[in-house]
């Protein structure tokens, strides 16, 4: 079943090129330079006139859903508004006709996410679904969807759902650039190319796994922990926290790495664990301001870098380094070392990694 790993969550992690793969596989043909998604296809006029995205869904499928705000208005330039299904459904939201909601759901089975659902269609929205359980409950109350295909998601706390989720986003938003000719025509392809080359880069990132131990050992006593970044990087701080906490039960909290000094820098000490991901494609300068705010506090920094990066491993204690890519597709890397980090510091401090406390696979109450 773990297929030889000792835990279904780190043979998540690790499936993560293969799912990626079966993700795009059929969908994205390179060397014709071609996007084909029947559940967009076949509804193109729509997403093509939409003045707006609403993106509905909850936890791991929220952060996936920021990430995607930032590549839709980059690529497609379609403003995206990015909704907790729980709030969303709890106040009177204004829903026009010629918006989209986009339901994102591993499970299929979110009854908050559910619900959003059907307060959008009562309200006459277009909702779209990306779920990753073939059949679920939301995959068949929306109007049109594209699975993730990422295989059965075991371990409770999310990992291969939520970058396969970013990759089939991405493709819908590079599909609409391409229609609507918000991106050239040599970006689509240079974007086509740079999607193909991610599961390699994600095999390259998972080297780092013994390094990463090194690093888990070092803070896994620490009682706090901040996560940093910054543009498409700031929600993969969100989730980097998020993994912390629901496995290890340590607290952690993502910012936008520029929030810091308004607030969280007051909790900077000697004690203070920091992840900043500061890759260089991506506001690079200021996040290294940021590191050094850090560090004349006495945090200790674990920067999450380009291959190759000098600047920032001068002032921090560890990197780990990822690949190059585009900047709209960093999260697909920095994503992986704070998995496995988090999973290497649940595991040290004996918790269980794939069941972890009061947590539920899928989240049928509301
Ligand atoms: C995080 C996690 C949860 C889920 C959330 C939504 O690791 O597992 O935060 O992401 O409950 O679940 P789905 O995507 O099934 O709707």
């Amino acid at each position: 079943e773990k297929n030889g790993y000792d835990h279904f969550m780190l043979k998540e992690i690790y499936e993560q090129p293969s799912a990626i793969v079966d993700t795009y596989r059929g969908r994205m043909l390179v060397d014709q330079g071609l996007i084909r998604m029947a559940g967009v296809d076949d509804n193109l006029t729509k997403f093509l006139n939409a003045k707006r995205i609403i993106i509905v869904a909850c936890g791991t499928s929220w952060h996936a859903g920021l990430v995607a705000e930032y590549i839709f208005e980059d690529f497609a330039r379609i403003p995206v508004e990015v909704e907790y299904a729980s709030e969303f459904r709890y106040r009177n939201p204004v829903i026009n006709q010629d918006d989209i909601v986009i339901a994102i759901s591993q499970s299929g089975e979110t009854a908050d996410t559910m619900a959003a659902i059907k307060l959008a269609k009562e309200k006459g929205a277009f909702v779209f679904g990306v779920c990753n359980v073939v059949g679920s409950s939301i995959s068949r109350e929306t109007h049109a969807g594209a699975y993730t295909h990422a295989g059965p998601e075991i371990g409770v706390a999310s990992t291969k759902a939520f970058t396969t989720q970013i990759t089939v986003l991405s493709l819908i938003a590079l599909k609409l650039a391409k229609e609507k000719g918000s991106i050239s025509n040599s970006d689509f392809h240079l974007y086509l190319r740079e999607l193909d080359l991610i599961p390699s880069k994600i095999e390259e990132a998972l080297k780092s796994n013994e390094h990463i131990t090194g690093v888990a050992s070092e803070y896994k006593d620490a009682s706090n922990f901040l996560y940093l970044g910054r543009g498409f990087n700031f929600p993969v701080a969100l989730e980097g926290a998020l993994k912390l906490k629901e496995i290890s039960y340590i607290h952690a909290e993502g910012y936008p790495a520029a929030e810091m000094k308004h607030g969280p820098i007051a909790l900077i000490d000697e004690m203070m664990p920091v992840v900043v991901i500061a890759t260089r494609k991506g506001h690079y300068e200021k996040v290294i301001s940021n590191i050094q705010e850090i560090k004349s506090r006495n945090g200790k920094i674990i920067g999450i870098v380009t291959e190759g990066d000098q600047e920032v491993r001068e002032l921090a204690d560890y990197v780990i380094e990822v690949p190059e890519t585009v900047e709209a597709f960093t999260p697909l890397l920095t994503t992986i070392p704070l998995q496995l980090l988090s999973y290497h510091i649940a595991l040290m401090l004996g918790k269980n990694v794939d069941q972890p406390r009061n947590l539920a696979k899928s989240v049928t109450v509301e």
